[in-house]
């Protein structure tokens, strides 16, 4: 499976099996945590057969079970940093579905368990990502039509038809899609991130980001700011 064809399978998973990840995909997964973390400050960190962090206090009856391997999305604050959570942990998220590995992003119900990562000074954890083999693949959540999503100031051309297909396929926080895109000339591309009462729309923005990059193909257009 290609990151392109994980962009179609990916769904969001909260109930999973008893079953650890083998120790070859853990270490594919590390390797490219290093890779990113030396390549743009975060501080990403797997933690594995670790159950207490959604086992624990209130999100105990929860809508999560048997998540035992997460990603900790840690980094420095800003809304330059949670851009980046959210573009480089949506790598992840698909190299692990490329492997068979579900996932889901996780916002507010876990627990930090002391001891299970590290935080230099400065560092905050932005969220988690709940990683292992799934009860089931997960449901599609609902299309919207594309068009509400995009704005084109040329005729626009297959290749941002692709990117936006596959940004309307991104997870982002309860679904909200707060996101928009305008192609401002024949090759460059203006993402936004709207406003939400829930907040997490700049993860959002990194995650979708990712996905149309992905589908659009990098060598047609250029990112405007
Ligand atoms: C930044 C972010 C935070 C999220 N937080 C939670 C969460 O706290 N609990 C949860 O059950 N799902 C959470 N999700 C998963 C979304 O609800 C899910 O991605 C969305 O409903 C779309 O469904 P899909 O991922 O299956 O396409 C989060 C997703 C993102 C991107």
């Amino acid at each position: 499976m290609t990151l392109l064809e994980a962009i179609k399978e990916r769904h969001s998973v909260r109930k999973y099996i008893d079953k650890p990840i083998e120790a070859e995909k853990v270490a594919a997964l590390q390797e490219a945590i290093a890779r990113i973390n030396e390549q743009t400050g975060l501080n990403i960190q797997l933690v594995v057969e670790e159950p207490r962090a959604f086992a624990s206090g209130m999100w105990k009856y929860g809508q999560f079970s048997g998540v035992r391997n997460y990603l900790v999305m840690a980094g420095p604050k800003g809304t330059g940093a949670e851009e980046a959570v959210g573009y480089w942990g949506e790598e992840l998220v698909l190299k692990a579905q490329t492997m068979g590995l579900s996932s889901c992003w996780v916002g507010l119900t876990y627990t930090k368990i002391p001891g299970t990562f590290t935080l230099r000074k400065g560092d905050v954890v932005h969220l988690v990502i709940a990683l292992g083999y799934g009860t089931t693949p997960g449901v599609q959540h609902p299309l919207r039509p594309a068009e509400q999503f995009y704005e084109a100031k040329v005729a626009p051309p297959d290749w941002f038809l692709r990117g936006i297909e596959a940004a309307l396929l991104a997870p982002t926080a309860i679904n909200q899609q707060k996101f928009h895109f305008t192609l401002t000339g024949e090759r460059t591309v203006r993402a936004k991130a709207l406003f939400s009462m829930a907040g997490y729309t700049r993860i959002d923005l990194g995650i979708v980001k990712y996905h149309f990059e992905l589908a659009a193909g990098k060598e047609n257009f250029e990112w405007e700011k």
